[in-house]
């Protein structure tokens, strides 16, 4: 549990340096990522290189005890490179390049962009590899920020043929699987396929998968590429790169399967301004954020990192990019910090250190004011310091495995948003839905790929997800845990195909139905949901929205699932057989807890109802409890010795941790 900042020694003159570190190391902090910007610097003029600043930057950050997080300068290729290569910006679905002037201006295929990468890490590897400040390294910077990962440059389709040869091997193959005899698509040759884009009306959502597909392999070729590089050159030095909140472009999985930390860069009040959700729930958390919306990007990082994940940059009062953006209240940078510690995070990294009073982000808050005055944040941030050494004397981070799973998949989002059949069928807003019922009662959740292994689990949720494994129902009922699965699931082959035995698919053989027909809702209609039996659900009924899955018999006997919900026409919107649960529509939010509830009772999962300001996260013998509500809340049952931080009276935007024991 360490907290850290990001510095730009380039946007400061060299005299405020010593102060900057002395302070950074008196507030607490230890360590400091730097340089991800900072190409034109380290590089004025193509081929020499300037390293004097940046060695000096870091031996006074190494003098004062902070330890370095270098980075690799990639997001910002300088002008002078765009200018010798042209080919490296990327190509919008208008057809014309993304032009230089702000960032991440590149295109992940092309290869004298590649190939000048290659070389400017190698060059900073090399430089600083065995430096003894320099801890760990972050690779290039928000991968796919401001909508990157997909270029339709000829490089990409160059590249996208070879990668749709390698995927099916024949054309013939390809025509098949993608169904081209429709509108006489068919190709005679790879060479014939372009970008899914520009066309008439809507592209083949079978090409249009696999252009996401394969963009999302240039990424983790790209940062493979890095990764490999600074492992030569700075051998047992932790690489880790910054993923971004609730971002779903490219498979996730699989880049942090070649880092050792997976970072995610967390901006509460942003992120909720800028994502789905209605007025009133964004006036209502305007100050404070979600109170699932962090959690959740956490276990979503927490699953994938080898060591624990980071939070490499923390909002630290107001940004600057979100259509508004408040202030949070005081105590929130506070809470959010310990709301990583709770979910096992090793770090904290604050962004930025100070306010930049110049560019495009010069109305981002830092630590620091742009006058150089400790602001809300920066307070906070000292605050959590002195606190993480109480946590520590009382107990490491220590891992626990929780007893829920949530299966959580990239393809998913990808194969919603071209094929939606309901314009606000999105994937994410789901799997959050779920997620932040989960968190309701008070369950603690890990967020796991559709191929880990699930033994052990005694209860997995399945949000929408329209293609499985071949062998994911038998791993479902091996684990012995109960199964959510959300409608949708098994709705297409890995081809975009309807299933030769109708929905479900590949899971008939758990679920004996067939999704016969479907519809989708606009988003002021809902259907009534009447449970069946009316046990132990509170409220009792509620109502679908989104989407509705026409369920019968797969042919055999009814009895072979039980219906334990009904829409108000009498079809079938809960049905259950052996330890499946089938959701045929996405219920309103109270009802989603109830049945999770009741769900979890079946498999003998404790929960709490928490409703939905307070929040609990236990991480070996500790119990953290976070108030993100405008009312007190009393912890009832705690002895008094117990508490870590805090006591049993937790106010708004407060913290508690105590020993819980288990
Ligand atoms: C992140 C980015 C930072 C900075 C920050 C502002 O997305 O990595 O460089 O732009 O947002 O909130």
């Amino acid at each position: 549990m360490r907290l850290g900042v990001c510095y730009y020694p380039e946007h400061w003159p060299e005299s405020m340096w010593e102060d900057d570190a002395r302070r950074m190391k008196a507030l607490g902090i230890e360590q400091v990522r730097i340089a991800e910007f900072a190409w034109s610097r380290m590089e004025p003029t193509p081929g020499e290189y300037d390293w004097g600043w940046l060695d000096r930057a870091i031996d006074v950050l190494g003098a004062a005890g902070l330890q370095v997080v270098m980075c690799t300068p990639t997001a910002t290729p300088p002008k002078w490179l765009i200018d010798r290569h042209p080919d490296i910006l990327p190509i919008g679905a208008d057809g014309r390049p993304r032009a230089f002037g702000s960032r991440r201006h590149y295109d992940f295929s092309s290869p004298s962009y590649f190939t000048a990468s290659q070389r400017i890490c190698t060059a900073v590897a090399e430089r600083y590899g065995k430096h003894p400040a320099v801890a760990y390294w972050q690779t290039d910077n928000e991968f796919g920020c401001h909508h990157t990962v997909v270029s339709y440059s000829p490089a990409a389709v160059g590249r996208f043929r070879e990668w749709l040869k390698a995927r099916y091997q024949t054309i013939d193959a390809l025509n098949r699987a993608w169904g081209t005899v429709f509108w006489s698509m068919e190709y005679r040759s790879f060479d014939e396929i372009d970008a899914p884009v520009a066309t008439v009306t809507e592209a083949h959502p079978s090409h249009r998968l696999d252009y996401r597909r394969f963009a999302s392999d240039e990424v983790a070729r790209y940062n493979r590429m890095q990764v490999e590089i600074i492992r030569a050159h700075s051998p047992g030095r932790p690489v880790a790169h910054n993923f971004m909140q609730l971002f779903t472009e490219f498979d996730h999985y699989k880049v942090a399967a070649d880092l050792d930390i997976a970072a995610w860069d967390s901006y509460p009040l942003g992120a909720l301004e800028e994502q789905w959700f209605a007025p009133d729930v964004k006036a209502r958390w305007l100050r404070s954020g979600h109170p699932d919306f962090a959690s959740f990007n956490h276990d979503v990082y927490r699953g994938m990192s080898k060591l624990p994940f980071w939070v490499m940059e923390q909002q630290p009062g107001p940004v600057n990019w979100a259509q508004w953006n408040p202030a949070p209240l005081p105590g929130m940078v506070r809470l959010w910090s310990w709301e990583a510690f709770a979910h096992g995070a090793g770090c904290v990294s604050y962004f930025r250190w100070r306010q930049a009073p110049f560019a495009q982000e010069q109305m981002h808050a830092g630590l620091n004011t742009p006058d150089n005055r400790l602001d809300v944040g920066g307070n906070e941030a000292a605050q959590v310091a002195d606190e993480i050494r109480a946590v520590l004397a009382a107990n490491a981070n220590a891992a626990i495995r929780s007893k829920v799973a949530l299966v959580y998949d990239y393809e998913a989002k990808w194969l919603f948003e071209i094929h939606p059949q309901g314009a606000d069928f999105h994937y994410p807003r789901f799997a959050f839905e779920y997620y932040s019922a989960l968190r309701t009662l008070g369950l603690d959740v890990d967020i796991v790929p559709v191929d880990a292994a699930l033994d052990g689990y005694r209860l997995i949720v399945v949000p929408p997800l329209p293609v499985v494994p071949a062998d994911f129902a038998a791993r479902l009922a091996s684990s012995g845990a109960q199964v959510v699965l959300g409608p949708r699931t098994g709705s297409k082959t890995a081809d975009v195909q309807i299933p030769a035995n109708l929905p479900p698919g590949a899971l008939a053989s758990v679920l004996p139905l067939r999704v016969w027909r479907v519809e989708s809702m606009r988003p002021n209609v809902t259907e009534a949901v009447l449970l069946v039996d009316n046990q132990d659900v509170t409220p009792e009924d509620g109502v679908a929205r989104h989407w509705r899955d026409f369920i019968e018999g797969d042919g055999g006997p009814a009895a072979l699932f039980d219906v334990r919900a009904r829409f108000a026409d009498g079809h079938p919107a809960y049905v259950k057989s052996g330890k499946f649960h089938y959701l045929a529509s996405l219920f309103d939010d109270a009802l989603t807890v109830g049945l999770f509830a009741r769900i979890a009772e079946e498999a003998s999962v404790e929960t709490t109802s928490l409703g939905d300001t307070v929040r609990f996260s236990r991480r070996g013998a500790l119990t953290y409890v976070l108030n993100y509500g405008d009312q007190t809340y009393t912890l009832a049952d705690v002895a008094d010795d117990a508490f870590v931080i805090g006591s049993h009276a937790i106010e708004p935007q407060g913290v508690a941790v105590y020993r819980s024991g288990k």
